[in-house]
């Protein structure tokens, strides 16, 4: 299976007691995908061994302004650029009085003067010093241009001390960071989504439908408000209420919402086609109810446009993600739809059998792309829509950065 998206976060670490700390909260970060870059100043090391951030982050550890190593290349302004987010943990008094004055004269203040995305600081200290008036200026200044602060906490000192002054926990670091809009995987980014099924009138009275419930849509696009998209969902006739917070258009017909979703294509960053849209209409809707008659009657069904394959074939397409149910040869079928339709990904499920599918609160999904497979096992649709996102996200902003 691909990795998942993962987001950077620049770890700042100052010399403190609390800088062991720092360590759970790298191992914290990556167990929630993210990506994590150390950046160490000198009395840091004094306190812990940049080996064991190299160990736990993956990453080699960057220590000096000027970096004459190979491996640890990436140069400051490299860094600051590749940061989705940096947090300073422990910050110091001095690295906090350093920062609020502009003063860039290790690797730490540097990057916080070239970083453009939020920065975080988990300030550690003497109780004292951070009751003094200097350093409460310091911070008032930092939180005026926009640092966001964690902590800090009250409790017993290293120095023997009681007060204010301790480092945030790991855990509030690491759950204050995850919050932080711009970890989110889809933050800002036009999400589509159609679900449900289609209402295709016989007369004004019949109708031909099948028995998709939309839950597996809805909860996408659940999953995507959740990831930071901004949502609009084009829905057919189900009993679900909607999520808050999206924009919903409501349609019965399969050329409802073939009008419905292409008038949106064009302006979304991602198209999830999980409608079950009916194939076949009746020629002509009867106006007044069909009596009945002869033994036997014939209904002559015209195929439906396939909303998918036109959303693929705009100029600018989204990144478009279909379905298929499917009750034999999966794996054919989905590899061939994903081809023909030109989709960037399919999700395939089984229907027709004992587990999940239609109108069921869990299902198992196969999602293939160009050259990628992977298996969702079966899980209540809420998480699975999670995971599916999660993919959907991973690929999307691969396609977005090559
Ligand atoms: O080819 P098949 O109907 O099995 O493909 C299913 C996928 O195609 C689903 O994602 C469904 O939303 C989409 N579809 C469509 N328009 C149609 C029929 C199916 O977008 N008329």
């Amino acid at each position: 299976m691909d990795t998942p998206f993962r987001k950077h976060v620049l770890l700042a670490i100052c010399g403190g007691i609390a800088a062991y700390k720092s360590a759970e909260l790298v191992r914290l970060l990556r167990k929630q995908g993210c990506e994590v870059r150390v950046v160490m100043t000198r009395s840091a090391r004094e306190f812990v061994n940049p080996l064991t951030f190299q160990a736990l982050s993956g990453n080699p550890v960057h220590t000096e302004l000027l970096d004459v190593d190979e491996e640890n290349a990436m140069g400051h302004i490299n860094l600051a650029r590749w940061a989705d987010v940096v947090v300073i943990a422990p910050t110091t008094a001095n690295t906090l009085a350093k920062c609020a004055h502009g003063l860039a004269d290790d690797l730490v203040t540097t990057l916080f003067l070239a970083a453009t995305c939020p920065v975080y600081m988990a300030p550690a200290m003497n109780q004292a010093m951070w009751n003094k008036a200097i350093t409460q200026e310091n911070i008032r200044k930092l939180e005026n241009y926009g640092v966001n602060f964690i902590g800090p906490g009250s409790g017993d000192q290293a120095c023997g001390e009681i007060g204010k002054g301790r480092m945030a926990e790991p855990a509030e670091i690491c759950q204050r960071l995850l919050a932080e809009p711009r970890m989110t995987v889809l933050q800002s980014v036009k999400v589509l989504v159609s679900a449900g099924p289609t209402r295709e009138y016989i007369a004004s009275v019949r109708y031909i439908t099948n028995r998709s419930s939309g839950k597996m849509g809805y909860a996408l696009a659940r999953a995507a408000l959740q990831a930071g998209a901004q949502v609009s969902l084009v829905s057919g006739p189900v009993n679900l209420s909607s999520p808050a917070g999206l924009d919903i258009v409501n349609v019965e017909t399969a050329s409802q919402m073939y009008d419905a979703v292409l008038t949106r294509a064009v302006n979304a960053d991602i198209y999830i086609g999980a409608a079950a849209v009916a194939d076949y209409r009746p020629i002509a809707m009867e106006k007044d109810k069909i009596k009945k008659q002869a033994d036997q009657t014939n209904l002559v069904l015209h195929k439906t446009k396939d909303i998918l394959t036109d959303v693929a074939r705009l100029n600018n397409a989204p990144f478009t993600v279909g379905f298929a149910a499917e009750t034999n040869d999966l794996e054919v079928y989905a590899q061939e739809k994903l081809r023909k339709k030109n989709l960037d990904m399919i999700a395939a499920n089984w229907v027709g059998q004992e587990q999940g599918g239609f109108d069921s609160e869990q299902n198992a999904l196969e999602v293939f792309w160009d050259q990628g497979h992977a298996s969702l096992a079966m899980t209540d649709k809420n998480q699975l829509a999670e995971q599916l996102i999660n993919l959907i996200a991973t690929r999307f902003n691969e396609k977005n950065r090559s």
